[in-house]
């Protein structure tokens, strides 16, 4: 059983890449609308994996949530998590293992996976041909972990002296960025709602036609600003955007309404 997070893409394509056959996988999300969570019944002996983006070095706050709300029938024998990210987990592997300790569950491993780094407010998206190389690179390893997840491995995310005093200034900007008085739009916006119903969270409504963004439920993922008519303070204008070649088939193939 897989529970995911996912903005634009990268960690629902890891969650598919590390399911086993009739493995169920779940949208956090999805999951998140609802007014209560259901109880969770993996089977005998089956593994837990939650997979999501790394934001800042910490969790995203949907999966801090998730972690601290779900259930299941049974205590999991066997609990593991995925952070996707553009280099540094930082604190997550921490962070997820007190956030379900209070749960009363434990991570029995976590591994990083570096994807294409999605952050267009930070820097330039790196070029199709890096896209293809990061990503190729990550399938191999995400085939890896896969099996080390079967064998129920006890890996865990080293974290160097360097990167956790960079990761414990960076985790508070997380909480500053999540407001989203910072979106706009450009004048090439149709007011065609699509950033509206892509959002994972609801978290954009359509006011006379155009977008408007609410802070408190916004996860800052960066799904709308796919969209080019959306910008975001002053650095992404102009700069190319970045979704996961399975979003794009999935838009290809005519599914424009919603990208999870
Ligand atoms: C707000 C934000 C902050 C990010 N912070 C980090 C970070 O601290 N370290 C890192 O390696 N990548 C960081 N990234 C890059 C994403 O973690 C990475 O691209 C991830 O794979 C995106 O997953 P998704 O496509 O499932 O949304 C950040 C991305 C966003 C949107």
């Amino acid at each position: 059983m897989i529970f995911y997070f996912s903005g634009t893409g990268n960690s629902r394509h890891a969650a598919f890449s590390l399911a086993r056959s009739d493995e169920k996988i779940f949208n956090i999300a999805d999951l998140m609308k609802e007014s209560s969570l259901p109880s969770f019944d993996p089977d005998e002996g089956e593994a837990v994996g939650f997979v999501c983006p790394v934001y800042f070095c910490d969790l995203p706050l949907m999966m801090q949530d998730f972690m601290k709300k779900v259930s299941f029938s049974i205590v999991p024998s066997y609990i593991y998590a995925v952070f996707t990210c553009g280099g540094l987990s930082g604190l997550c592997q921490e962070k997820a293992e007190s956030l379900l300790a209070e749960n009363r569950l434990k991570l029995n491993a976590a591994w990083e996976v570096h994807m294409v780094a999605n952050y267009v407010v930070m820097y330039d998206i790196p070029s199709e041909e890096d896209q293809q190389k990061t990503l190729q690179e990550a399938e191999m390893q995400l085939a890896l972990i896969k099996d080390e997840i079967w064998e129920e491995s006890d890996h865990k995310i080293t974290i160097s002296s360097q990167a956790r005093a960079l990761t414990e200034q960076m985790a508070p900007i997380y909480l500053e960025a999540v407001k989203t008085h910072k979106f706009w739009i450009d004048d090439t916006c149709v007011g065609c709602g699509t950033c509206a119903s892509r959002c994972p969270v609801q978290a954009i409504t359509m006011l006379d036609g155009y977008p408007s963004w609410n802070t408190g439920k916004c996860q800052h993922c960066m799904c709308c600003i796919r969209c080019g008519a959306v910008e975001y303070g002053t650095t992404t204008h102009g700069r190319k955007r970045y979704t996961h070649p399975d979003l794009r088939k999935k838009k290809a193939a005519g599914d424009n309404a919603h990208c999870h």
